[in-house]
């Protein structure tokens, strides 16, 4: 069944079964790979974008769920003002190591940074609580956030 998405400000007709998650739609047929595959489970946060705004698992969200939503994803975050406080925020603090979990928590971070422009430490623990990352760069995490909430 065909049905058609807005991502990034762009349409996209996907001819897929309407159970066909988000994340699969992304990578496996758009080839936008900037999206990550951790555990399929939601419980990793590798896989998430914004959906109206909101930070959203790609992995667990069907395809026939995002109607006429409007859909972010890492490869264009860049372009709204929290987005681009976070990337910046990200290369002076050289959060990434080897950066499988990044694009993930950086669509957490500029959703909490949208909604909340001056989080608490406890704030962003909240927030990024279901961003798992096994390199371990949350203390940077945390730093980058904080000085992107500063420019804000
Ligand atoms: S891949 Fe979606 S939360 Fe882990
Ligand atoms: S940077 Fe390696 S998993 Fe987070």
């Amino acid at each position: 069944m065909a049905t058609t998405i807005s991502i990034n400000g762009q349409k996209h007709t996907i001819d897929a079964d309407g159970d066909t998650p988000l994340l699969w739609v992304l990578r496996d047929i758009l080839g936008m790979t900037g999206t990550k595959f951790g555990c399929g489970m939601a419980l990793c946060g590798a896989c998430t974008v914004h959906i109206d705004g909101v930070a959203t698992r790609s992995c667990i969200t069907p395809l026939d769920s995002v109607g006429s939503s409007e859909i972010t994803t890492i490869e264009a975050i860049g372009a709204t003002p929290a987005g681009a406080k976070i990337q910046k925020a990200w290369l002076d603090h050289e959060v990434v190591q080897c950066g499988y979990c990044q694009s993930g928590q950086i669509m957490s971070a500029a959703a909490l940074l949208k909604d909340n422009p001056h989080p608490t430490d406890a704030d962003i623990d909240e927030a990024m609580s279901g961003n798992i990352c096994r390199c371990g760069t949350y203390l940077r995490i945390r730093e980058a956030i904080k000085q992107a909430a500063q420019s804000s």
